[in-house]
């Protein structure tokens, strides 16, 4: 089935900005782990950071020689010899946080923030290349009828799945901030979920009419708009039942606090550069604020919610996808998105 051993992958083979698309091994599988033949991959903010070899990437304690990537689907065309629960043939999408099974957290039901978690195409490598390897746990079977594209997305869309999972947006009022890939699929999943009204934010007036397309009822730009008095009169002066964070801007968060309502609820999945500082006895304790982290997809509660949503056409997020293009052309793509023209870019290998 396999030809040779070799295939082209984009390999982070400097300790500066850039990547090489070369020939590499193709992996070579554990008992646990299965062989995945890549169908279509997505370009996520981490990427561009490896990519950029920025602070963070310089302290991230990558892999020397990292195939880049993390998000992706494919078919399996090879498993271990201990694999009980995928069959070559199968489609498949990867968690990419791979706990390690034997840590209180995985053993009590929260292997995505395992303590000893490795991340899939940062630690290990992942699957911007024809081939990837992921372990067995990490492999989530997929309908054969979800678009490549929508499955090469399905990693991010957890991230929007979950956050509305612990929100319960029924009926509710919900501000999300930052129109990036993730908040644009916590916005479509909101709409799913029935929020009652989504307001919207982000300074890019083209990812908030992203936005409106995707499910926003109303959309706000901070650096035209008082958001603060805005979402008070859109809530009758009362706040919003739950804020949503998926920009990592410090003072969005703290303004949040001054329009969420009193026992209101903040899911904060962006992640700040810089520390915040909020009032806690104002905005917190008297306002019974519940503030919540979230750091990736449950195992496998998420999961199995976000792929019976996309199996039975309830939840649409192909718009999300601004750009379809070979693996070859991944230094425009990483162009792209740097100069904000594009939105989630996929990679055909
Ligand atoms: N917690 C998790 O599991 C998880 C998973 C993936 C990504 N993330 C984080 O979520 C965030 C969003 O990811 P993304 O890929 O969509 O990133 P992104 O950079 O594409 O999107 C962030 C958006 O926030 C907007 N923004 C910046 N300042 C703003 C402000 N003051 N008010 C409103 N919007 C503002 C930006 O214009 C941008 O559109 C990032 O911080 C990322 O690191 C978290
Ligand atoms: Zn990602
Ligand atoms: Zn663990």
């Amino acid at each position: 089935m396999i030809k040779t051993n070799k295939m082209l992958a984009i390999v982070k083979d400097k300790k500066k900005v850039g990547a090489t698309l070369k020939e590499v091994d193709i992996p070579v599988i554990s008992v646990d782990e299965v062989l995945v033949k890549v169908e279509a991959t997505a370009i996520c903010g981490t990427d561009m950071h490896i990519y950029d070899w920025n602070q963070w990437a310089q302290n991230a304690n990558i892999k020397e020689d990292l195939v880049m990537g993390h998000e992706f689907c494919g078919q399996v065309v090879e498993i271990g010899e201990d694999v009980k629960h995928v069959k070559i043939g199968d489609r498949v999408v990867a968690e990419t946080h791979i706990p390690c099974a034997t840590c209180y957290q995985c053993k009590h039901d929260l292997q995505h923030i395992c303590a000893n978690m490795k991340i899939f195409g940062v630690h290990t490598d992942g699957c911007f290349s024809e081939y990837a390897k992921l372990p067995e746990k990490c492999a989530y079977v997929i309908d054969k009828k979800i678009d490549r594209k929508v499955g090469a997305m399905m990693e991010p869309i957890g991230v929007g799945v979950r956050a509305i999972s612990e929100a319960e947006v029924f009926g509710k009022n919900l501000v999300v901030i930052g129109c990036g890939p993730i908040g644009l699929l916590t916005i479509a999943t909101a709409k799913t979920a029935g929020a009652a009204k989504i307001i919207s934010t982000d300074i890019s007036s083209s990812r908030l009419n992203l936005s409106k397309q995707i499910g926003a009822d109303i959309t706000l730009n901070p650096l035209k708009d008082d958001v603060i008095k805005y979402v008070l009169n859109e809530t009758n002066q009362v706040g919003t039942d739950i804020i949503i964070d998926s920009s990592g801007s410090v003072p969005a968060i703290i303004d949040g606090f001054k329009y969420l309502r009193k026992g209101g609820v903040v899911i904060l999945a962006g992640l700040p550069s810089e520390k915040a500082e909020i009032d806690l006895s104002v905005d917190v304790v008297f306002k019974e604020a519940r503030i919540m982290g979230i750091h990736g997809r449950r195992m496998d509660d998420t999961w199995t919610k976000m792929k019976s949503l996309l199996e039975n056409n309830k939840l649409n997020v192909i718009e999300v996808v601004s750009h379809e293009m070979p693996l070859s052309e991944f230094e425009t793509a990483f162009d792209l998105l740097k100069k904000g023209e594009g939105s989630k870019i996929i990679l055909l290998p």
